[in-house]
């Protein structure tokens, strides 16, 4: 097959090992900066310039998208759509998980337990919604974050009026949340492929730190799911509509809540972490999906 990783670093580890993995299953793998493709759309063939020349034809993409050009990737995964291209993420679901506040209403109104959580008009007097979501500590989290960038735990009152406040001035969208004090600093990400749980890892924050994620020095195990767990993790995927996702969630004393989807994880921590080989299994998940395509249209000529 001819396969596209649309990513804007052709040395990351994510699209390194996406290629390797590809490559080594026969595929000729090519990697698409979608902030440099110029998209035709209208009458006749929709098209795809590339750096001046049309872009030739792709059988599936691998969409890794930053979440800063979140919007531009999108109307680039939804013109190769057009094009009749596979996507492991279509444009719909990834445009859905990455905005925090869309992917915890959708999860909630399926069913799925995430931590109690409030976007604040401005002008919103503060106390009732602090007890809305349990009272101090609360998280104040920018909708756009990555990283842990834009997470902030607000101990007093006075500190998360003066956060809300000043995110509120800059026009910055967010939402607070319940502290989930007896997570201690851990989360759990779950990784799925084809709508299985492959690969899963408890991250725990540094000392003094309540953000667990990787980039800011916090450490990596492997982790085992309880059945419901791993019934909640795939579920939410699938609310999603998603195919390869990760999934962050909190242990809580209520059960696991569910922080985020993710619909394009970072693979070197859970590859380097749990020695599975996750983009081999995002490979055959879109060999399995061609062949059933070529079968779906054979049938149907
Ligand atoms: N409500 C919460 N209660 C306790 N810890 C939290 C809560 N929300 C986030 N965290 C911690 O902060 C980290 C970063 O938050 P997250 O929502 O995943 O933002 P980002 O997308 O920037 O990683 C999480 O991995 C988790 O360890
Ligand atoms: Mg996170």
């Amino acid at each position: 097959m001819k396969i596209a990783i649309l990513s804007r670093g052709p040395q990351l580890y994510s699209t390194q090992s996406l290629v390797r993995a590809g490559m080594k299953r026969g595929h000729t793998m090519h990697i698409v900066d979608h902030t440099r493709c110029t998209l035709v759309v209208g009458r006749g063939r929709p098209k795809i310039y590339y750096n001046d020349f049309q872009l030739e034809r792709f059988d599936a993409i691998i969409p890794r998208i930053g979440a800063s050009v979140t919007s531009q990737g999108a109307s680039v995964i939804s013109q190769f759509e057009t094009m009749q291209c596979l996507t492991v993420a279509r444009s719909e679901a990834l445009l859905q998980s990455r905005d925090k506040l869309r992917c915890l209403q959708k999860l909630a109104r399926c069913g799925i337990e995430v931590p109690r959580s409030a976007f604040v008009a401005v002008g919103q007097d503060l106390m009732p919604l602090l007890r809305e979501v349990g009272g101090l500590p609360i998280v104040i989290k920018m909708l756009e974050s990555t990283h842990g960038n834009g997470v902030i735990l607000a101990e007093t009152y006075r500190t998360a009026e003066s956060v809300i406040e000043a995110f509120q001035r800059l026009g910055e969208r967010f939402i607070i949340q319940e502290f989930i004090r007896e997570a201690k600093g851990a989360d759990i990400r779950a990784l799925v492929v084809a709508g299985e749980v492959v690969a899963t890892m408890k991250r725990q924050a540094r000392s003094g730190e309540f953000r667990s994620n990787l980039h800011r020095g916090a450490s990596a195990e492997v982790a085992a799911l309880t059945e419901e767990e791993e019934e909640i993790v795939r579920k939410s995927v699938k609310m999603l509509g998603l195919d390869v996702a990760g999934v962050d969630f909190l242990r809580s004393s209520r059960g696991p809540l569910v922080m985020e989807v993710n619909a394009s994880p970072g693979l070197e921590g859970i590859e380097g972490i749990t020695g599975v080989d996750v983009a081999g299994k995002i490979i055959e998940f879109i060999e399995k999906r061609w062949s059933e395509l070529r079968n779906y249209q054979a049938n149907n000529r």
